[in-house]
């Protein structure tokens, strides 16, 4: 504060203060008390004042850069030194392996186990995208592009595919069209993306869909309706997974962005099955997060969040809040 030619050049005193990283000269303690904020005064430590005594001729401007410049060097070579240690000492004593693999049955594996020639195999994907206002054009295919690999995979096995998926929240009533209404608008861009002619049923059990699976062949893929036209499915009814359980022997859940719901089209269903693997995309999905949030070697760690539905996504984000160094959310998270 003040002019600093006024100063005299023999003795300067600098003060920062840790509030407003502001620096203070003056030619003794008292002067640079009186310039400092009670908070400052608070925080002002015996290390943030320095004395520097010069009887030759150096202006206060100049003693001033080469303290700047002392500081930064040494906080450089303490910041170098803190992050060498913290890696050596992370990579010894903390760092959890990266994990390669899920430990769990994934489909590669099921095909392995089972021959999957001529099997129908339920396959939980996520076709829950967004439409136009005109109620049938998929705004967004990112979904079902993703279900791909998957499908591809069993029908390359000669399986019989049968696709499941819930679209919206239509609360257990038929709804014909919309967001939360019927599953018809996906048909034609996944049998483009699939390369086959996807037939759709007009629910998700019962005697015609159980009739239009005994009518599939090899390679032929079905798209059963919105599961959560039925009010089971939310509550994970034993009656619903039942009616499910009875179109295949096999599994396969790949609906990475509603695996943490406990529906009967996602949990209940697979107790009536030979055996459930997860899908191309969930085991993606997984490896990723179990390798970013595991390996400790791996910082600074920061979580990029987007999406709707600010409040279900609450506790992951409370929970992330411990595990990384920075969030950035975007979209319509703000
Ligand atoms: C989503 O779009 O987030 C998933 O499909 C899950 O949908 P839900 O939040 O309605 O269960």
């Amino acid at each position: 504060s003040g002019s600093l030619d006024t100063l005299p050049d023999e003795t300067v005193l600098v003060a920062r203060c840790r509030d407003r990283q502001r620096v203070t000269l003056a030619t003794d303690v008292e002067t640079v008390l009186t310039h400092l904020s009670p908070l400052a005064k608070q925080s002002l430590s015996t290390t943030t004042l320095r004395r520097t005594s010069s009887p030759t001729v150096r202006r206060p401007s100049q003693t001033l850069q080469i303290l700047r410049l002392r500081e930064i060097l040494l906080r450089t070579m303490v910041l170098v030194f803190q992050n060498a240690f913290r890696l050596t000492t992370r990579r010894f004593f903390h760092a959890t392996p990266p994990v390669a693999a899920i430990d769990k049955l994934t489909v590669t594996k099921l095909a392995e186990r089972v021959n999957l020639k001529d099997e129908a195999v339920l396959v939980r994907v996520d076709l829950n995208v967004p439409l136009a206002k005109d109620d049938v054009t998929v705004t967004d295919d990112t979904r079902l592009r993703a279900v791909v690999p998957t499908t591809q995979f069993l029908l390359d096995q000669g399986s019989k595919v049968i696709l499941m998926s819930h679209f919206g929240r239509p609360k257990g009533q038929v709804i014909e069209t919309g967001k939360n209404g019927r599953l018809t608008p996906v048909v034609q861009p996944l049998s483009d993306l699939l390369g086959v002619n996807l037939i759709k049923t007009n629910d998700c059990v019962g005697e015609e869909v159980e009739q239009a699976v005994a009518d599939m062949k090899s390679g032929d893929v079905l798209l059963l309706e919105n599961t959560r036209f039925h009010i089971g499915e939310t509550k994970n009814d034993p009656e619903l997974s039942a009616g499910l359980g009875k179109l295949a022997d096999y599994f396969v859940m790949d609906a990475f962005g509603t695996a943490h719901r406990a529906h009967s089209s996602t949990a209940g269903v697979t107790r009536h099955m030979k055996l459930s693997a997860a899908g191309f995309l969930l085991q993606k999905e997984l490896e990723f997060l179990v390798t970013a949030m595991n390996d400790e070697t791996m910082r600074p760690r920061m979580a990029v969040i987007g999406g709707a539905k600010v409040s279900t996504k609450l506790p992951v984000l409370e929970k992330l809040m411990d595990q990384c160094d920075a969030i950035l959310l975007g979209g319509a998270m703000i």
